[in-house]
């Protein structure tokens, strides 16, 4: 078990003294909540795969708090990943770049290149400037949930996710419910062409706007040796069975715009007014579906070519077992 602390001046001073003692601090970032160890320290972030039971070999995202620290973590950077990223951060973004010396093969999963992000909700980044100037590096962050379940978008859905697993002097910091609600979009930038490896609330059309229109925003070839995120087939997914076509009987659980009647019996797990509301709320209605033991979800795709492209890959993954 790990306690939940408030985020507060304090509480984020606390969290940063764990973190250099080798701790684990669960943390609120725009997306989602991450789960996070100092990414300097071996043994710290062998723990996170340990509390997250993730195989070894997936790579974790390493998150700072500005720009003028990437050159630690990275090195030939490419003129249209600084474009994005002096765009897009702080933000739901990450940016699979060529490693520096210090990203070691625990981080990277033994790969030439790291993701960074820099998130945008003002806790983490407080956090991040913190650890910075007491002088940490960065820390590595997986989503604070068990491998292949959904990720948590509040600080409770963590402790429901990860308490069993987390020591008493580990810590949960609360920041308030995640605004985007899904995890940030990864774009590898280690071509002459960057490719999304995981859609987000950064959409192909926002990228393509930033890096010109003579650059192809061309999604993954899976035939390529780069390990992206969720192409194993069962990922997000809850303890229930989630169905992305059908309908429900009465007892099942029902997610679908607010336009969108519950069909008579169902249960309404939510009732997004739209995409971006749709984003915010999936997770947590889907741990609400776990946490009443509801056995089987029906959610109805959101459409359009925003948000919904990453929502409707999120459902898809968490619909396949
Ligand atoms: O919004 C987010 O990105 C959240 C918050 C906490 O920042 N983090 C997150 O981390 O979603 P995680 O580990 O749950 O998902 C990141 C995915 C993983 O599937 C990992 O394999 C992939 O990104 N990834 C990380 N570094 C990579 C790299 N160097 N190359 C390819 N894929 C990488
Ligand atoms: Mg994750």
């Amino acid at each position: 078990m790990a306690i939940i602390l408030e985020c507060t001046r304090e509480s984020i001073l606390e969290a940063v003294s764990r973190l250099k003692a080798g701790q684990l601090v669960v943390f609120p970032t725009e997306t989602v909540y991450g789960l996070g160890a100092d990414a300097t320290n071996a043994s710290a972030v062998s723990r996170i795969y340990e509390v997250k039971g993730r195989p070894p070999t997936h790579p974790l995202i390493i998150h700072i708090s500005t720009i003028e620290n990437l050159d630690k973590w990275a090195r030939e950077i490419p003129e249209y990943a600084l474009l994005l990223a002096h765009r897009y951060w702080p933000g739901p973004m990450t940016l699979i770049l060529p490693r520096s010396k210090i990203a070691n093969n625990y981080i990277t999963g033994a790969q030439d290149n790291v993701g960074i992000r820099i998130p945008g909700n003002s806790f983490s980044l407080e956090f991040l400037k913190e650890f910075e100037l007491q002088g940490g590096l960065g820390i590595a962050a997986p989503s604070a949930n068990r491998f292949g379940k959904v990720s948590s978008t509040c600080a409770k859905d963590a402790q429901l996710a990860l308490g069993n697993y987390l020591k008493p002097n580990d810590l949960i910091l609360d920041g308030g419910a995640a605004i985007v609600g899904i995890e940030s979009t990864i774009i590898a930038c280690i071509d002459n062409a960057p490719k999304i490896l995981r859609s987000g609330s950064i959409t192909e059309e926002m990228i393509n706007e930033t890096i010109g229109l003579n650059l192809d925003v061309k999604s993954l070839d899976r035939t390529q040796g780069i390990r992206a995120p969720g192409l194993l087939d069962s990922h997000y997914a809850p303890n229930a069975e989630l169905y992305i076509s059908g309908s429900p009987e009465p007892g099942d659980g029902f997610i679908a715009l607010s336009n969108i009647q519950t069909p008579i019996g169902a249960i309404r797990l939510a009732s997004p007014d739209n995409n971006n509301d749709y984003a915010r709320i999936l997770y947590s209605a889907l741990h609400l579906a776990d946490s009443k033991s509801i056995s089987k979800v029906f959610a109805v795709p959101p459409i359009g070519d925003d948000i919904a492209v990453a929502i409707c890959d999120r459902l898809l993954k968490a619909s396949k077992r």
